[in-house]
């Protein structure tokens, strides 16, 4: 039975026609508590939803959907490795990576590679891992794509500086200028690559890896390229057969998800960049928003929280858009995470059995880091035809931090959630009538997030929350949000291609 025949769904349906004349500002002024209560917490995180379109009623109507689509039992496969990718027969095991079950084979196995890659990152750190000429590493390009770039990049970037102690680089499109800027900063005796690719298949990888040892050979042909190479990856004997050593290959299991991939030795630039501690305080963060995903109750559930409200937006409303706004420049990477996170795993046509759906699923998601966005879309999202909810994420630090420009981003976003979500009712009365272009309606949701520091252990968690909040909308939507066949089709033209 599709999700939209069940009575949870049809009492949704009810309710969104009841609210067709709801307001935010009516909602705001008639219950001057709802600014303080619509608030919660997970991990140090904390989510304001009280500027979403949402009444008290609304919200055990949704969790009540929730139960229709048993969220319970599906978190509980989640968590426990069942093979929930059922069109790959593979286990969506992330959460593994940062909590695995006490005692097990497996989790030996995993911290034994974790450690290993920490260790090798610390090694890199105090220069003590050499070239082949005996001269320290200074330089890491790090060549991966997707999953296998976006994580690192958005935590790595998001932590500090990461020039130092060994100046990293990021490379993914195949377009030669990203990798030639890296390398025209490197010097051939001093410079590491690594190979990130859970396949060990994919094309720019590969073949920006080759370039990369190509330019190492013309540059220093006494070096050898073996020791200049790592490789992290699920295709070991793949990396090795390309040309990494055994001791620069490090590994990971099939069933940890490319997109869900940063807690694996895949992270390996974030503690080259921050050192094996911050990536520790990583995955100390992502599972304390684990543990709040199983324990907190429904109604307290922020991940279950957000997810139903996405897909409030997305079915009831008719919402097609959303918008991450990142008011951190630190956080800049996060809309281009969640792009993949979000519209890779449940951007999808059919549900779990390979029925076509009669409703919407992933939105396009896309965003900016403020206040930038306020000079380029915010006009858009003010005044377009149709409104797209937005994420705003902010360092809860910056409202009284000494630094008065991060008073200033951090009063913005309130300015901005605060104007989507009343319009003109938001402005002092100025006695004079407005022309029309000059109106904004205002009746625009938000949802205002906020991580208390931008250090390893919120970032963990804000990562964990948007996992999660993915994880529960596949689930509503009966999809599998763990595979990706649509990419497929892409690769195999490109091969007609080039051998036509
Ligand atoms: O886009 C398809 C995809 O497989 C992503 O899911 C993945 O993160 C990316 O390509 C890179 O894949 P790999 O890590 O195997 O190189």
């Amino acid at each position: 039975m599709s999700i939209t025949s069940t009575p949870a769904w049809q009492a949704l349906q009810r309710h969104r026609e009841a609210l067709s004349s709801f307001r935010l500002d009516n909602a705001l002024r008639a219950d001057p508590a709802r600014a303080r209560s619509w608030r919660f917490e997970a991990a140090g995180i904390e989510a304001d939803l009280s500027r979403s379109l949402t009444t008290a009623e609304t919200w055990p109507l949704l969790l009540a959907l929730a139960d229709a689509a048993q969220l319970p039992s599906w978190r509980e496969q989640l968590f426990a490795g069942q093979p929930i990718n059922n069109t790959e027969g593979r286990p969506a095991w992330h959460t593994a990576l940062r909590a695995a079950p006490a005692d097990s084979a497996m989790a030996r196995t995993v911290e034994q590679e974790r450690l290993r890659m920490l260790d090798f990152a610390e090694r890199l750190r105090s220069g003590q891992v050499q070239g082949s000429s005996g001269k320290p590493i200074e330089t890491v390009i790090c060549i991966g794509i997707g999953g296998s770039d976006l994580g690192p990049r958005l935590v790595a970037s998001a932590l500090g500086d990461v020039s130092g102690p060994v100046r990293l680089h990021f490379v993914s499109n195949i377009d030669p200028v990203e990798l030639d800027v890296a390398l025209a900063q490197a010097r051939p005796e001093t410079t590491l690559i690594i190979a990130i690719s859970k396949s060990f298949t994919t094309l720019e990888t590969l073949e920006n890896a080759r370039a990369a040892l190509a330019w190492l050979q013309a540059q220093a042909p006494a070096l050898d390229a073996r020791r200049h190479l790592a490789a992290i990856t699920s295709q070991p004997e793949r990396a090795q057969a390309f040309g990494a050593d055994a001791d620069l290959v490090f590994t990971f299991a099939e069933w940890v998800g490319g997109r869900y991939s940063v807690w694996s030795p895949c992270g390996l630039p974030i503690a080259v960049a921050h050192g094996a501690a911050a990536f520790n305080d990583l995955l100390r963060g992502a599972a304390a928003l684990d543990r709040h995903f199983v324990e907190a109750p429904a109604q307290r559930n922020l991940p279950l929280l957000l997810g139903l409200l996405g897909v409030w937006y997305v079915n009831f409303w008719g919402c097609r858009s959303r918008a991450v706004m990142p008011y951190a420049q630190r956080l800049r990477h996060l809309p281009a995470y969640l792009q993949q996170l979000e519209m890779e795993s449940n951007g999808k046509r059919v549900d779990r059995d390979g029925r076509d759906l009669d409703y919407d699923t992933s939105p396009v998601v896309w965003g900016e880091a403020g206040t930038t966005a306020q000079h380029s879309v915010f006009q858009f999202l003010h005044q377009g035809t149709f409104f797209s909810p937005v994420d705003f994420v902010t360092c809860a630090g910056f409202e009284r931090s000494a630094e008065p420009r991060e008073r200033l981003l951090y009063q913005n976003a309130l300015a901005q959630a605060d104007a989507l979500a009343l319009g003109e009712a938001a402005l002092t009365p100025s006695g004079k009538a407005k022309p029309a272009h000059a109106i904004v309606p205002g009746n625009r949701p938000s949802t205002f997030i906020t991580v208390p520091r931008i250090d390893a252990f919120s970032v963990g968690a804000l990562l964990a929350l948007y996992e999660h909040r993915t994880f529960v909308q596949g689930v509503l939507w009966r999809i599998n949000s763990f595979d990706q066949w649509g990419v497929e089709i892409g690769k195999q033209l490109l091969k007609q291609r080039l051998a036509g």
